[in-house]
């Protein structure tokens, strides 16, 4: 496991501007938000101050009105589609920087996360760099503050307390079954611009990426944002995609707790208290949706009231909003190291899949469809330790850097196999290693 870390930390700074660290090598040679935090969590355990930058980056693309942006461009970057020149968000939003160039939708909330995790690791260590890193903390507070508001105030669904997303890119697993439904309703536009991928070429196999079917919709929701000028609340009456989201609630439940818990070390009661009325408010959205049957979290469709019931890893949402009763915890605790997921037989290690075997729509070499994400099982094993689940939380890490040994440090792996899928050197891949062996 030293040379696993020893890789993880190579990786990381292979794949370092000197600012910031691409996503990926070639596939996302760019800032995305989610993966920023998590790979500055896994700086944390080799270099804070570039785990502070990784995120003062980010943060440099932030909008007037808190949104976090998906993706910060590089500009000395190429090769990555949709780029600046399709997101124009600068010239249809007053809310949005003109540099740097910056993408108009946003990414699950993992950053209070990040910054929690780095705090603690500053704080053991201690010296110096503890004080530099509880000075880097409360100035990036106030961000925090507003992108929390954003949500808060933009995005959480009055009927169903979800937050809402108006694309499947918003909630980090593009093309997951879970969003079929909404997206067969998406009626591509004639106006849709004519376009050429460039993602495809960065795999193995194309078959590991989104279908062309299936980047039209994204595409058009895209053209569909950028009409309404990136405005949540004009979205609400023209989105043909609009979901209420339980995943990136449980994120967002759980990074207003750590939020609200830096705000009162930082003498901000009242701000602390907002934030807990925030992670209420979601969390109990979370449990309302819980489906009685399966046990497992259900998404929203919003435009027609309806559940989206299929059994993606989106259903253990409230293991990640952490809180929840007893015999629920349990039955999903169960749920997930059984055999409808990480306990399927025909499984090579022991570790959930994207979407259950047992669902119609599994597909095992296909990004959201399937395959295991070693960064999602870092996101599960880090709740797990933290609602008293420790036993799950270790046979989990211990699962996946069995897995890691391989050092490729792929972005997701066919849970049968074990082959390595997607992009290598995936940077969030090497970071939730990092952090494991820390
Ligand atoms: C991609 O390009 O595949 C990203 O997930 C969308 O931001």
């Amino acid at each position: 496991s030293l040379s696993i870390a020893a890789r993880a930390a190579y990786i990381l700074r292979d794949n370092s501007t000197g600012l910031i660290t691409k996503a990926a090598p070639a596939l996302y040679p760019h800032q995305w938000s989610w993966d920023a935090a998590f790979n500055a969590i896994g700086l944390a355990a080799v270099d804070l101050p570039r785990a502070r930058l990784e995120l003062d980056s980010l943060f440099s693309g932030q909008w007037r009105n808190g949104l976090l942006p998906h993706i910060v461009f590089d500009p000395a970057a190429d090769g990555y589609w949709p780029g600046p020149a399709q997101w124009e968000c600068a010239t249809l939003s007053e809310e949005a920087p003109s540099a740097p160039a910056t993408s108009g939708i946003i990414d699950p909330p993992v950053h209070a996360i990040a910054v929690d995790r780095i705090l603690a690791v500053a704080r053991a260590a201690g010296g110096p760099e503890a004080e530099r890193t509880e000075a880097w903390a409360a100035h990036l507070y106030p961000k925090l503050l507003a992108w929390h508001r954003f949500l808060a105030r933009d995005r959480a669904d009055k009927q169903t307390g979800l937050i809402t997303l108006f694309h499947g890119w918003e909630s980090g697993t593009d093309n997951s079954p879970r969003w079929d439904a909404p997206y067969a309703a998406v009626e591509v536009g004639p106006s849709l611009p004519s376009y050429v991928r460039k993602d495809k070429a960065h795999v193995a196999n194309a078959g590991q990426r989104p279908t062309d079917r299936e980047y039209d919709r994204y595409l058009w929701l895209v053209e569909e944002a950028k009409r309404a000028s990136y405005d949540a609340g004009l979205l609400r009456q023209t989105g043909s995609f609009q979901v209420g989201d339980v995943l990136f609630t449980a994120i967002f439940a759980r990074a207003c707790d750590l939020l609200a818990k830096l705000a009162v070390h930082l003498r901000k009661a009242n701000d602390a208290a907002e934030l807990k009325d925030f992670a209420a408010e979601a969390r109990a959205a979370v449990f309302c949706h819980v489906d009685e049957a399966s046990g497992l979290a259900a998404d929203v469709d919003l435009r027609t009231e309806t559940w989206l019931r299929t059994e993606t890893i989106a259903g253990f949402a409230p293991l990640i909003a952490g809180g929840m009763p007893l015999e629920l915890r349990r039955r999903q605790v169960d749920m997930l190291l059984g055999q409808r997921w990480a306990g399927h037989p025909s499984f090579k290690y022991a570790l959930p899949p994207s979407t259950s075997p047992c669902s119609s729509a599994y597909n095992p070499a296909c990004y959201w469809r399937g395959p295991v994400w070693p960064v999602f099982t870092w996101l599960l094993t880090w709740a797990l330790s933290r609602s008293s689940e420790p036993g799950a939380a270790s046979a989990l890490r211990e699962a996946s850097l069995a897995q890691l040994a391989d050092e490729t440090f792929a972005e997701y792996y066919h849970p049968v196999t074990g082959e390595p899928l997607g992009s290598l050197h995936q940077s969030w891949t090497a970071a939730a290693a990092l952090d494991w062996l820390f």
